[in-house]
């Protein structure tokens, strides 16, 4: 079955006013009231939809989030059962500190085909490649580095990795700066950083590291409908994470997880931009009207595309 093309206008507008709710908190050191906002606007949304949404990824538990939290349902409980993966907020920071690159992200799938991620991390990989045993997560950094450079007939000095800027990559950096390999460290927002393989513009040939899991399934949904590549690994650090990913179905704690057992099916994403970023613009507001950028895909009907629109507030 796949997703009626009714939703892709449908999300893109959820997106849209999420984002633009985030806006006018741009740049007021407060990333949890621009959280907040985007979360808000989102819910009320959603609820608007004719559809029997489940919410898989959120906000996190009911006890820990009132909105948007893991198990919600959401829509008006007419139409299809979808699953729905949302960060109201993608790149807390970026946002609070009108920084470039804060989105509003969400992702749809039928019922089941989505992973119910933890709120935990993941240990990820993407590349442009399909072809299997090119690039794995399992493989040493080297050997994914000298078979991507191969794949790609190019040296090792002329790819380039985007990796999340954190002390607990600095191996990692260290032996890519050996490899020769072009850096692209970014502070936050590792959805964004996982995207720029999609494209040969964004100059980047992998992504790699530890970053959130949930932002690890939204990626993969879009990285599945560009047709490249992306493996996951959560990471549990304490037994109460264990614990809660046992409870969430998850058997085997340290299964490496394919691009097609993270989504499967039909999918629709969509990032809007809160702040200006590699993606997409920001919210820009003139007079009356907002203007947004968005960044859909849909991976039956083949559309992957940035998506401009102007609305009234
Ligand atoms: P928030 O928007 O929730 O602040 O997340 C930003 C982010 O950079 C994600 O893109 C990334 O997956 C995660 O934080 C990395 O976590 P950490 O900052 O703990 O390394």
């Amino acid at each position: 079955m796949i997703l009626d093309k009714k939703f892709e206008n449908l999300f893109l507008n959820v997106c849209n006013r999420a984002a633009l709710s985030s806006h006018y908190l741009v740049g007021k050191n407060d990333k949890i009231a621009a959280d907040k906002a985007a979360v808000d606007s989102m819910r009320s949304e959603l609820n608007k939809i004719d559809m029997k949404g489940k919410i898989v990824i959120g906000e996190g538990e009911l006890d820990e989030a009132p909105m948007l939290y893991i198990g919600e349902k959401v829509g008006t409980n007419k139409g299809p059962l979808l699953d729905i993966a949302v960060d109201p907020l993608e790149g807390t920071n970026f946002a609070a500190q009108n920084l470039p690159g804060a989105l509003s992200v969400i992702c749809v799938a039928q019922k089941s085909n989505l992973l119910n991620a933890p709120e935990t991390y993941m240990n990820k990989i993407s590349v442009n490649c399909t072809e299997p045993n090119v690039v794995d997560l399992d493989y040493s950094l080297k050997k994914n580095i000298y078979n991507l450079a191969e794949y790609k007939n190019k040296k090792p000095e002329n790819l380039t990795a985007c990796i999340l800027d954190r002390p607990r990559h600095l191996e990692t950096i260290n032996e890519l700066k050996k490899l020769k390999v072009n850096l692209r460290l970014i502070t936050d927002g590792d959805i964004s950083g996982a995207l720029l393989v999609t494209n040969e513009k964004y100059g980047v040939d992998i992504f790699l590291g530890i970053g959130g899991g949930p932002e690890g399934v939204l990626a993969a949904s879009a990285l599945d409908a560009f047709d490249c590549n992306f493996q996951g690994r959560f990471l549990f650090n304490t037994e109460k994470d264990k614990n809660r990913a046992k409870k969430m179905g998850i058997k085997d704690l340290n299964k490496k997880y394919s691009i097609n057992e993270i989504v499967s099916g039909d999918s629709i994403f969509c990032a809007t931009g809160v702040t200006s970023g590699d993606l997409v613009s920001g919210i820009e507001i003139e007079n009356d009207d907002f203007i947004s950028e968005t960044l859909i895909t849909h991976k039956s009907t083949n559309m992957k595309k940035i998506i401009k629109t102007r609305q009234k507030i």
